[in-house]
C-alpha cells in the first residue's frame, strides 16, 4: 500500500508496516510526521508521484491519497485551527478543490497493479464531481461514504486491468 498526502494525526490510523509500505508527501513538516508514524516504511518527500522509485509503476496495489481538497475560496470558511495552523499545502485544493485529486487520478493508472485500486478522500458535495474525473481517467469509479467516519472516499479500479 502507498499513501499520498501522508503525515498527519489520522495517518496513524493506518500506519504500521504490514498496512502501508511507503508513503508520499510534499511538505517537510508532513515528512517528519510520516516518518513517525511508518517508521518501518519509506517516506518519499516529493511532487505526487514523482519521488517515487519507477520500479513501483505498474505494482501498487492500493494508492490511498489524502490531498487537499480545500476549495481555494473556502480556506477562509475554515475554523482557525485549520486555517491558522495548517500549511496552505496541507488544505488548497485549487478554485473547484479538485486540482490535486485530478493530477493524481490522471497518473495512477501507470503506477496501479492490474487488480490495483486508487482511494482518494474528498468531501461528501464533491464526490459526484470527483467520480467523473476518475472516470476520465479510464478508472471504474465509485463513491462510499461512511457516517461513523464522518468522510467520503472515491474509489478508482483499472477496467480489465487496462491502463
Ligand atoms: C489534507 S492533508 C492530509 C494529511 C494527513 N494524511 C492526515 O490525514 O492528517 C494533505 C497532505 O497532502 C500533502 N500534499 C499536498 N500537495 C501535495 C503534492 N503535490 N504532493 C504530495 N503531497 C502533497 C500535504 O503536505 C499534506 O500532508
Amino acid at each position: 500500500m502507498l499513501r499520498l498526502g501522508c503525515g498527519g494525526r489520522r495517518d496513524r490510523r493506518c500506519a504500521g508496516p504490514s498496512r502501508v509500505a511507503r508513503g508520499g508527501t510534499i511538505e517537510p513538516t508532513a515528512v517528519r510526521c510520516a516518518r513517525q508514524n511508518l517508521p518501518d516504511g519509506e517516506v518519499h518527500q516529493g511532487d505526487l508521484f514523482e519521488p517515487l522509485p519507477a520500479a513501483l509503476r505498474g505494482r501498487i496495489d492500493l494508492l490511498a491519497a489524502n490531498v487537499p481538497y480545500v476549495p481555494t475560496d473556502a480556506i477562509e470558511l475554515l475554523p482557525p485551527e485549520a486555517r491558522l495552523h495548517e500549511p496552505r499545502v496541507a488544505l488548497d485544493g485549487g478554485a473547484d478543490g479538485l486540482s490535486v485529486l485530478r493530477r493524481v487520478a490522471v497518473r495512477a493508472p501507470q503506477w496501479l497493479a492490474p487488480s490495483g485500486h486508487l482511494l482518494v478522500e474528498t468531501s461528501q458535495g464533491q464526490a459526484a464531481s470527483a467520480v467523473e474525473v476518475f472516470t476520465e481517467a479510464g478508472l471504474l469509479a465509485r463513491a462510499v461514504s461512511s457516517e461513523e467516519a464522518d468522510a467520503t472516499v472515491v474509489i478508482g479500479s483499472l477496467r480489465d486491468g487496462h491502463r
